[in-house]
């Protein structure tokens, strides 16, 4: 097969964009087009501002764009050109019809398939890089070679790894490249030319190649298995609650041994993002309708935990604040689903902030990078949720403060003068356990972390 060249990537979102600039900078022999529906996008993608925060990722574009690397919506011409083309295109959980509120929805996917065989003009290699339920080539394929086209179409499957916020440094020394193929003499002979494109920068050793179910399959699996560490600490933060035990001290206790590991188990307020829940409930919906009843209850009560922890944080906020919110001033320090990005994709501090709005709190909503979708997440609450970009004036005057995203600049603040700005009792929840508890108290806050005993001064 020869060299892929001309490389084409439909949709310019979290995994699109970043994922073709790098390929950009590290294949500078290659072209790189990318090309997606939304205008307002590829225009913000063209511009100084880009369409989300992600450290790194203004300086590999400012390199690469006009040089190899193009963003546009012609999608016809740009299909037209390519020799391989990745789809990177939404595919969120269906909210209508069979399947609704667990399986993946496949509309997006199934257009940009009949695009790529509208504006063919030549065989072409096609690379599911968005994440779908296991199978999904064999679909793809049949959209594909629909209608008697005149061309062949070799779907593989390269799941993206990236986790937002440190997706430059994880696209630029990846742990691992998973290309899946069909493993047919023309499956393999794309297979390979897939993986020359990563292997330009990435050691051959890590670019791990399968069948293309296995490839399919292990992403899902991949998310599982993180979300499942988290549920699963989370689980043992309400129990150390109950018992005394703090559950930073047990989670470093168990991390230590080599067999588990010490990655993915801080207990927090839950885990958000666009992918965990949605991955997870498309998993359910597979072993479902493979009638695998156990197996879909088992990875359900994952989302289920994470669901749970949400609430009863916020549970614990209105025990502890004499079971009252109501007309009281409460900060919520981070709106963004985790630190360094503007994603507030299923962010656990939306939960809150509902719950807390219904509980007829007084919110100010502060976050260096999310505020832009705070203002439209939240703006059904009307006048109860104010903005505030600096943490300083969002916390003055306040009962409670949140702390929701586990971003630096929290961890940093001068929480004396926090203290002394606000009403007394002054009441700290920290959501990401990313404070120091000890000094927060003998300052003179009253101090709920997860997973640990509460310091209060009252008894
Ligand atoms: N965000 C992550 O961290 C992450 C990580 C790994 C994998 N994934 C997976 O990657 C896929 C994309 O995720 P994302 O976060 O980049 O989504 P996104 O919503 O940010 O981007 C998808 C883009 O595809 C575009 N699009 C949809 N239909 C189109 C069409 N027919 N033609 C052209 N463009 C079209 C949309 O306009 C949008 O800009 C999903 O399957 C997701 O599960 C995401």
């Amino acid at each position: 097969m020869k060299k892929l060249q001309n490389i084409l990537c439909i949709g310019a979102g979290y995994v699109g964009g970043p994922t073709m600039a790098m390929i950009a900078k590290k294949c500078p022999g290659r072209k790189v087009t990318v090309v997606d529906i939304n205008a307002a996008r590829i225009a913000a993608w063209k511009s100084d501002s880009l369409p989300f925060y992600e450290p790194g990722l203004r300086e590999v574009v400012r390199d690469t764009i006009g040089k190899n690397l193009f963003f546009s919506t012609d999608i016809k011409s740009a299909v037209a050109e390519a020799d391989v083309v990745f789809v990177a295109v939404n595919t969120p959980t269906k909210t209508f019809g069979q399947g609704a509120g667990r399986a993946a929805d496949l509309q997006y996917w199934e257009k940009t398939a009949r695009e790529i065989q509208d504006w063919a003009t030549h065989d072409l290699v096609v690379v599911e890089k968005s994440t779908l339920p296991v199978r999904t080539a064999t679909a793809m394929k049949r959209v594909l070679e629909s209608g008697g086209s005149p061309y062949r179409f070799e779907v593989l499957s390269n799941p993206e790894f990236l986790a937002e916020g440190t997706a430059i440094a994880d696209l630029e020394n990846p742990d691992r490249v998973l290309v899946g193929s069909a493993e047919t003499p023309e499956g393999l002979a794309a297979r390979e030319a897939v993986v020359d494109i990563y292997a330009e920068w990435v050691p051959r050793d890590r670019i791990l190649t399968t069948n293309v179910w296995s490839s399919e399959l292990s992403k899902l699996a991949a998310n599982a298995f993180l979300a499942q560490r988290i549920s699963s600490v989370n689980a043992l933060s309400e129990l150390c609650e109950k018992t005394g035990a703090d559950v930073t001290e047990v989670a470093r206790a168990i991390g230590c041994d080599s067999r588990i590991g010490p990655k993915f188990l801080k207990a927090g307020v839950g885990f958000g993002g666009s992918c965990f829940k949605k991955d997870i409930l498309n998993l359910v919906y597979l072993c479902e309708s493979q009638g695998l009843g156990e197996a879909a209850a088992y990875w359900n009560s994952v989302v289920e935990m994470n669901a749970h922890q949400e609430t009863r944080f916020v549970a614990g906020m209105l025990r502890a604040m004499f079971n009252t919110v109501a007309g009281k001033r409460v900060a919520l320090l981070g709106y963004a689903f985790k630190a360094d990005t503007s994603d507030t994709r299923e962010t656990p501090a939306k939960v809150v902030a509902d719950l807390l709005a219904e509980e007829r709190a007084d919110l100010v909503v502060c976050d260096p990078h999310a505020l832009d979708n705070a203002r439209v997440e939240l703006a059904p609450h009307g006048d109860s949720v104010t903005f505030e970009s600096d943490p300083y004036r969002a916390v003055a005057g306040a009962d409670a403060v949140a702390v929701l995203t586990d971003w630096r600049q929290f961890a940093a603040l001068d929480w004396r003068r926090v203290f002394d700005s606000m009403r007394k009792p002054a009441f700290l929840f920290d959501g990401r356990n990313c404070l120091d508890h000890k000094a927060l108290f003998d300052i003179g806050f009253h101090v709920f972390a997860v997973g640990k005993a509460p310091m209060s001064h009252f008894d």
